[in-house]
């Protein structure tokens, strides 16, 4: 189950993201927003990160207008691993370094083809699990 949340600056990012997590058939959760409508990204970003974190949901996804927001939002519920990822190298290191648990991407920086390829990279890439990327994450909570 992937957990979803944006702004309305990510809104129609986000549609995109669902139509695609729909063609792979690929189970998701949207915490909103449902329009884009003005809404304010840390109360979409922390209904995501909060699911992720509870175990609800394996992971997520996150998009606001720079995608910076809503991931200094996220990261801020305890193991949670929110990456910012405007590029397919960031997309698949940070799932092998950091298992990173959350995507946060920024409409407004990329467009769909790109952000769509880094959800796959995203969803796709498992962690190393190698010992040196272990003692690190440990390090982070
Ligand atoms: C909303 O205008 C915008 O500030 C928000 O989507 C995001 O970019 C914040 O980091």
């Amino acid at each position: 189950m992937i957990a979803l949340g944006c702004d309305h600056g990510g809104y129609e990012l986000m549609q995109e993201v669902i139509r695609h997590l729909e063609e792979r058939g690929l189970e998701y959760k949207n915490f909103g927003c449902y329009s884009n409508e003005s809404v304010d990204y840390p109360i979409y970003g922390q209904a995501a990160a909060k699911a992720v974190a509870s175990s609800e949901c394996e992971k997520g996804i996150i998009i606001c207008g720079t995608g910076i927001g809503i991931s200094i939002s996220a990261n801020k519920i305890p193991g949670v691993r929110a990456a910012l990822c405007h590029d397919c190298f960031s997309a698949e290191a940070t799932r092998q370094h950091n298992d990173a648990n959350m995507l946060a991407m920024g409409a407004r920086v990329i467009g769909p083809g790109l952000a769509l390829k880094i959800v796959d990279i995203f969803l796709d890439t498992p962690f190393s699990n190698d010992e040196r990327h272990i003692r690190r994450i440990g390090m982070l909570e």
